[in-house]
């Protein structure tokens, strides 16, 4: 007999169900009786004691919805220690109602923050498996996270449509993508989508050699440019500040702005006189459902996850290193941001074919 509980928390993305389901296909496989609670909404869920039997027809189609049959909220780490409004201590109410429910195990599903509250249960005794979740790849200690993969396609072929009108018009076009902190997905779908400049928040622009890698396609008889950006991408004379005025200085870029995208397009209009457009696809890069590669990457976390349980092996996030699925301490990978490393080969290869990433 098993009795786990499921929970996906932060921003959602594609191949959630999928990974579940990998779980509990793996665990009803191989054990005689299992029982599944599924928290609502994340941690929130788990606090409130909202939680629901979950059964193999919850299972059954899943592989290739987009979503979580479960919800899924943000609950930020840095306020698990501090009560509620109303005086509730959440780390007690969510160690109370794993232990209510009797769990072996809860299976947690979520990115960076969903980690290090998930590493805070394990140091508060619960037995805990950690799924790494997200389109951004940010996730220290895995090559890879579910939904990833799918994004890239979303974000690849967004970019892709783009440039057909972009030639058309000879314009300069910039297309803002999803990533937070880090670069990955921008870079990946950059690359995949034949982008002309790629700007990562790990190599700080110069908005000179933006301009002049602009310059030059044109001088080389190209009517249109496109620029894959990512959301957190950061000019260079604000990157080299100290984290607190850096935060004031981009606060204060985009007092007039919606995103760094759009700051960006005014100031290559002002600096070249070329008509700029930008395009956010925003959260559509995480909707829908996940591609084939996903399904098979996801489906092998969770029925390895389920192995673990079989084993009682917990305290670990199901991690893909080397194109292996293996088991990375929590408290090795809490905490840490994986970020492209400017020196990466995939970098420099796109820069000797000519791609600016205007550094
Ligand atoms: O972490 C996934 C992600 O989509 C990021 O790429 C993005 O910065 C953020 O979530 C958006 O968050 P929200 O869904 O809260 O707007």
């Amino acid at each position: 007999m098993k009795r786990i509980g499921l929970l996906t928390s932060g921003g959602d993305c594609q191949a959630l169900n999928a990974t579940m389901r990998g779980v509990v296909k793996g665990l009803s496989n191989n054990c005689n009786e299992l029982e599944v609670y599924g928290f609502e909404e994340g941690y929130k869920g788990l606090i409130y004691g909202h939680h629901r039997l979950l059964t193999s027809d919850d299972f059954s189609g899943i592989l290739t919805r987009g979503g979580t049959i479960i919800g899924s909220s943000r609950q930020p780490f840095k306020l698990m220690r501090e009560p509620d409004v109303n005086g509730l201590d959440k780390v007690e109410a969510m160690k109370q109602n794993y232990y209510k429910l009797r769990l072996d195990c809860l299976v947690i599903l979520g990115g960076n923050g969903t980690q290090k509250t998930a590493n805070l249960l394990r140091e508060e005794g619960l037995n805990v498996i950690h799924l790494p979740k997200t389109i951004d790849n940010d996730i220290w200690g895995t090559d890879l996270t579910f939904g990833y993969q799918s994004a890239i396609d979303i974000a690849t072929a967004a970019i892709d449509q783009i440039h057909t009108t972009a030639s058309s018009h000879g314009r300069v076009f910039i297309v803002e993508v999803m990533g937070h902190k880090v670069g990955w997905l921008t870079l990946s779908a950059g690359i995949a989508s034949g982008a002309d400049i790629i700007l990562l928040p790990e190599i700080p622009y110069d908005l000179d050699s933006v301009c002049a890698a602009i310059e030059k396609r044109h001088k080389g008889g190209k009517k249109f440019t496109i620029l894959a950006v990512a959301e957190g991408a950061i000019p260079k004379k604000i990157a080299e500040k100290g984290k607190k005025e850096q935060r004031k200085a981009m606060e204060k870029m985009l007092e007039k702005y919606p995103s760094v995208s759009y700051k960006l397009a005014h100031d290559i209009t002002e600096r070249t006189g070329y008509e700029v457009r930008v395009t956010v696809p925003g959260h559509v890069q995480r909707g829908g459902s996940p591609d084939p590669f996903d399904r098979i990457l996801s489906t092998k976390l969770g029925v390895y996850c389920a192995q673990l349980i079989m084993n009682n092996e917990f305290g670990c996030m199901v991690a893909t290193v080397n194109n292996k699925i293996v088991k990375v301490p929590l408290e090795e990978s809490a905490g840490k941001l994986k970020m492209v490393d400017p020196e990466d080969q995939t970098v420099k290869l796109a820069k000797y074919m000519g791609i600016s990433f205007g550094d």
